[in-house]
């Protein structure tokens, strides 16, 4: 374990905390000293990620909400704030995805996507902001490359992430004055993860989303925790309402529509 920033009672709350990208910054920021809650809706998951981020010796806390029900996201929610006190960093990283084309996407497909990751954004930090450190808290809200580039097969995604890239923005100017800063991480293609699974299915496809990086390889859930441990800290201080791309590269490549991965519907 190496340390290079001090979380020591720095209490942070990574919503989709329970596997992929969000696990990884959960164990990250609990490896760096930090207590460390997590949520999502399977209260199994929650466990079994409670337990992998205990190792670290820190304060620990979960609890099991689906982002679309505001009665359970506000019990759960209340159940960090008795464990923790307040809440330092809140990560919003809950999504869902699945590849289908828009003229055979269901409105209630499209809704499910756009509550998952956009209202259940917005529901999150409404409810968790009572619970945030007076004066010095944070936002991080997990987007994807979805949010600026138009992906065939991704309609339902590209505007739930479109919107939470405006929501972070939005939500910067009004909590400013409150010293609260709010920030996006745009992850690329991050391996190992459930969302390259269900977007790059095949080798092949795998192949072709890896040569679609600038730096020619996949990102590794660490490395979108360290910005996430980057946005927390001092080192961040007077940065809010930024969009930071953590991807190789993979935006400024001109991939243009589709992002390289030329999907298939599922
Ligand atoms: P993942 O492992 O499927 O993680 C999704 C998390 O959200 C899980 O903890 C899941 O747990 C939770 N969740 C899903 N629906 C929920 C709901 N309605 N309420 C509460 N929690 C919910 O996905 P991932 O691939 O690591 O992606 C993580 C984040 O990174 C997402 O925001 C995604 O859009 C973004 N991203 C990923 C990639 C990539 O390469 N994978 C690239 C760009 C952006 P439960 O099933 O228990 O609810
Ligand atoms: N293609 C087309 N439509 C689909 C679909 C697919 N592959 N998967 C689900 N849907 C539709 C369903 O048919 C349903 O619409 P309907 O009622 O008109 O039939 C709607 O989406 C909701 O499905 P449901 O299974 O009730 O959704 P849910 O809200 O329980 O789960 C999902 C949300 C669909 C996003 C699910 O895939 C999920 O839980 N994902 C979380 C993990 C994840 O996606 N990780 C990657 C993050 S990048």
């Amino acid at each position: 374990m190496s340390r290079w920033l001090n979380f020591d009672n720095h209490n942070v709350l990574v919503v989709g905390g329970t596997s992929g990208i969000n696990l990884g910054i959960a164990e990250a920021f609990a490896e760096q000293g930090a207590n460390v809650a997590v949520a999502s809706r399977s209260q199994e998951k929650v466990d079994a990620a409670i337990a992998r981020i205990a190792v670290f010796g820190n304060r620990t806390a979960g609890f099991a909400a689906d982002v679309r029900d505001v009665a359970a996201l506000e019990t759960g929610l209340a159940t960090v704030a008795e464990a923790f006190g307040t809440i330092d960093t809140l990560v919003v990283g809950q999504a869902g995805n699945f590849p289908a084309a828009a003229m055979q996407l269901s409105p209630n497909g499209f809704k499910s996507v756009v509550d998952i990751d956009l209202l259940g954004s917005f529901n999150t930090v409404r409810l968790a902001h009572r619970h945030l450190t007076p004066g010095s808290a944070n936002i991080i809200a997990i987007s994807a490359p979805q949010a600026f580039i138009p992906m065939a097969y991704q309609v339902h995604v590209c505007a739930a992430k479109a919107g939470v890239e405006m929501l972070t923005r939005v939500l910067a100017l009004e909590l400013g004055p409150e010293n609260i800063r709010v920030n996006a991480i745009v992850p690329g293609p991050i391996d190992g993860t459930e969302g390259m699974v269900r977007l790059a299915p095949t080798p092949e496809a795998r192949e072709r989303a890896r040569q679609s990086v600038p730096m020619k390889r996949y990102g590794t859930p660490r490395e979108v925790a360290d910005c996430a441990m980057f946005l927390a800290s001092p080192l961040a201080a007077y940065i809010s309402g930024a969009i930071i791309p953590v991807d190789g590269g993979w935006s400024v490549a001109g991939a243009g529509a589709g992002g390289g991965l030329d999907l298939q519907a599922s």
